[in-house]
């Protein structure tokens, strides 16, 4: 089997300087997830390419073929441009790039219906309650198809049609490469319909599909939101009959190529993208954001966001922390509430749980970094590191100015400004010494009242 789909169209009614296919949904480009289907029952796919050409090339995987529709001259002519992909003693599956719910499992059906007798060419209709916009299925009295009609070209009668073609094809490549030449433009919109090729044809099979879902094309905005909604139900319902617990399914927003372990609960309002990675028995949310981090088993979060982080067992996040790229977490750390971390590798059992900026860092294990501690990473032109090794306790509200070396088991006395190396098992101070006014306020009070 090979596969074609179509993504040469303008796109006019997405009012967007992108080209459709590429927009995305559930954080992956409307055209892959058609791919995918199609991938999964053909052994080669062209995808043929035409307005913004490049645009739509980049999202594509590299070994995809790809071939060139210089002008948009309708379905029949973007199906020529790729004729050199047809091979006449293998079957052709034709399709549409902006119909993303369509699943392999349902185009594996079409093509067993295909194949189910001699037929030059299978095509899709289902049954639409409002049918406007779409080809009609003309039948004789018999039953038999006649042709497949637009909208444009319609009669009144034709019109009235509720059967419609869903834009999925499955042709002999012979009975393809014979036809298509014989297709003219001697329509409304001028153009070589796809549609016209089927109605040459001897032997037509109409495959009935039973719901639309699966053939949801997008036009515009309004149908990108309702499909990604759909979209989104799948992925949540694949996760949760993998034994992953979605506490609120319509808050929780789930990338494509997520992957989330057994017995991992996520609570409402959360959003995860990208390549993230979840373990088992893991509590992320509620309101809770999670892009491209690695974060293993029993690691709650809550109400935080993390970019790019690795996060490893038993770790506690939140709420209100904020991970940023490079952040790694060891065994046991706890981040605690208006926290961020940047680009910083903290040891295991490491604890900074108050308003504390850490970036630029690399910190031991067993380390206590106090409340309203700040790493000054950055001195107007660089960043530079802050280094704080195993057992060491940094008071609360201690800047450390960067450069610096908390050396092993040193303790940092609360509020200090630390701008030199602290050597091991030692104590630093560094700030203004305490002076006592004994009897002060009331010498005050007694001057006021005399
Ligand atoms: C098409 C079908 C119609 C069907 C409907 C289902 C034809 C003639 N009509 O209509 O019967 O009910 O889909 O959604 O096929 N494209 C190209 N090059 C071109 C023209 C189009 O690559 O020169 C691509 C478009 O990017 C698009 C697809 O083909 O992805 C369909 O084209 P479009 O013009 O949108 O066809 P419809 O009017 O929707
Ligand atoms: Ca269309």
């Amino acid at each position: 089997m090979v596969g074609l789909i179509l993504a040469a169209g303008m796109s006019t009614r997405m009012k967007s300087k992108y080209p459709k296919v590429i927009h995305p949904l559930c954080g992956k480009p409307m055209i892959l997830w058609v791919l995918e289907a199609v991938l999964g029952v053909a052994s080669r796919v062209c995808v043929i390419v035409g307005h913004q050409a490049e645009m739509v090339k980049q999202v594509l995987p590299s070994n995809v073929n790809v071939a060139y529709q210089k002008e948009q001259l309708g379905t029949a002519h973007a199906v020529m441009s790729a004729k050199d992909a047809i091979d006449p003693e293998d079957d052709v599956l034709i399709l549409y790039g902006d119909m993303p719910l369509v699943r392999k499992e349902t185009l594996q059906r079409i093509i067993e219906a295909h194949h189910s007798d001699d037929y030059d060419v299978t095509i899709v209709s289902v049954d639409m309650i409002d049918p406007t916009g779409y080809g009609r299925i003309v039948k004789d009295v018999t039953g038999k198809f006649v042709k497949i009609v637009e909208e444009l070209d319609a009669s009144e009668e034709e019109k009235k049609i509720k059967e419609v073609n869903t834009g999925v094809y499955v042709f002999r490549g012979k009975k393809l490469l014979e036809v298509l030449p014989k297709v003219n433009c001697k329509n409304q919109k001028k153009e070589y319909y796809l549609t016209d090729a089927v109605g040459l044809l001897e032997r037509v099979n109409v495959y009935k599909a039973e719901s639309y879902e699966d053939f949801s094309g997008i036009n515009n905005r309004i149908h990108l939101a309702e499909v990604e909604r759909v979209q989104r139900k799948r992925i949540l319902e694949k996760f949760m009959l993998e034994g992953v617990t979605i506490v609120d399914p319509l808050t929780t927003y789930i990338d494509a190529d997520v992957k989330i372990g057994r017995d991992t609960v996520i609570y409402p309002m959360s959003f995860i993208e990208g390549q993230t990675i979840i373990g088992e028995d893991c509590v992320i949310g509620p309101m809770t954001r999670i892009v491209n981090c690695v974060i293993e088993s029993q690691v709650s979060v809550t109400r935080s966001e993390c970019v790019g982080a690795h996060i490893m067992s038993n770790v506690s996040v939140g709420p209100f922390s904020r991970l940023r790229e490079g952040t790694v977490l060891h065994r046991n750390v706890k981040i605690g509430n208006f926290v961020e971390v940047k680009n910083s590798k903290i040891g295991a059992n490491t604890k900074a749980q108050h308003l504390t900026y850490l970036g630029d860092s690399q910190i031991g294990e067993n380390v206590n970094v106090g409340a309203g501690t700040i790493t000054c990473n950055f001195d107007g032109k660089k960043k530079n590191q802050t280094v704080i090794e195993d057992e060491v306790f940094i008071g609360s509200n201690t800047a450390l100015v960067a450069p610096v070396r908390v050396k092993k088991g040193s303790f940092v006395a609360a509020g200090s400004t630390i701008t030199q190396d602290v050597p091991e098992w030692s104590l630093a101070i560094a700030r203004a010494r305490q002076e006592n006014k004994l009897g002060w306020v009331l010498r005050k009070k007694q001057k006021e009242e005399g």
